[in-house]
């Protein structure tokens, strides 16, 4: 009997390429840690979506909630029109489940070369919390009077106290976890209706039920800036969805690209399955090559890990990741000498030892 059932959905491009070297550390993992997984895979993307004109049924989702968790690689494909497999698919799983934590991980590891000069790990340790069910993501809005010059477009910033209070907890709790210290991104002084309610809800839950994390507000701009300049100022990040998806991309160039930022869309309920996958998307242009880097689906393997409770398993995929990484340098893959399969393989090997 299987400790934990995953949904398996490796999407499109690159993302079956590197869920299956997750796969492959999964199995090893299994073999040296006392637990087991059950496994069902799921075809869906924008290929599968070219292919029948489905994008998720009500039935798959029905399906895919009953598992513990969902291990995604990418999706998307260059000939469907853009949003139809991001609201349709991605989206769709995240507000379904009510995945409102997405965590991402900014970690310079020792031996990766950063942009950043004279950028050293020590300095570069935090993670971002982008609230993942709300904001202009929500999809409030429209168009009037269309194809005329008097065409108006709106795209609307839902914030609910609801959803503003839940992640910021999480945040502190997260901070409690860490080091201790929570930051506060967003817009307040042109954002001052939702800018509001975010700092007051801060304010208040670090006072009343927080008094031991310390605490700062950054303007998403300065934010930016400071991940560059001083990422030692941060810890916890905690920022609304939009200003999430930004500023976590400029995140993982930070800390060495995007073949290297992990993440999780968590339900800390526990109502529904949360969704790891790497931040990367499914990169049509070096698909089937073997140059995809696998290094993020495997970090992300890591967090699903360690959301399920299997910490040692856990323990050892980062590890193993600081070993590889800090043993390879700069090589990538580059599909020949070394490719996508060698960096899996190598991962497994450093998860045993
Ligand atoms: C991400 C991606 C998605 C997002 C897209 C593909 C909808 O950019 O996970 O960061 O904007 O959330
Ligand atoms: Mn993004």
């Amino acid at each position: 009997m299987a400790d934990h059932r995953i949904a398996i959905l490796g999407g499109d491009g690159i993302g079956p390429e590197v869920v299956a070297e997750g796969l492959k550390v999964l199995d090893r993992l299994e073999a040296l840690e006392d637990f087991r997984t059950e496994r069902v895979d799921y075809d869906l993307g924008g290929r599968r979506y070219l292919e029948t004109g489905e994008v998720l049924d009500d039935e798959t989702l029905d399906e895919l909630r009953r598992f513990d968790a969902i291990y995604l690689g990418a999706v998307g494909t260059p000939d469907v029109p853009p949003g139809v497999i991001e609201r349709g698919l991605l989206l769709k799983l995240r507000f379904a489940f009510d995945q409102y934590v997405n965590h991402r991980p900014v970690k310079l590891y020792p031996g990766v070369t950063t942009p950043i000069a004279g950028l050293t790990p020590e300095r570069c340790d935090f993670v971002v919390i982008r609230e993942n069910t709300e904001s202009v993501y929500a999809g409030a809005g429209g168009r009037l009077y269309a194809g005329t010059d008097h065409e108006v477009a709106t795209q609307e910033s839902v914030n609910t106290y609801h959803g503003v209070e839940r992640v910021l907890r999480y945040s502190f709790e997260e901070a409690r976890r860490r080091r201790g210290h929570l930051t506060l991104v967003h817009k307040t002084n042109v954002l001052v209706h939702a800018g509001a309610l975010w700092m007051e809800t801060f304010e208040r839950l670090g006072d009343d039920e927080f008094a031991d994390v310390t605490r700062d507000y950054v303007h998403v701009d300065a934010a930016c800036l400071y991940f560059v300049t001083q990422p030692e100022r941060f810890d916890v990040v905690v920022t609304e969805n939009l200003f999430g998806d930004i500023i976590t991309d400029l995140g993982a160039a930070v800390q060495g690209g995007m073949g290297l930022a992990a993440s999780g869309n968590l339900d800390p309920t526990r109502r529904a399955p949360s969704m790891f996958e790497p931040v990367h998307g499914s990169a049509p242009d070096i698909a089937g090559t073997g140059r995809a880097d696998p290094v993020a689906a495997v970090m992300s393997l890591g967090q699903m890990l360690a959301f399920l409770g299997e910490d040692a398993a856990a323990a050892r995929v980062d590890a193993a990741v600081g070993a590889l990484l800090s043993e390879r340098g700069d090589e990538r893959p580059d599909g020949s000498a070394y490719s996508t399969g060698d960096v899996g393989d190598r991962l497994v090997e450093l998860v045993a030892s």
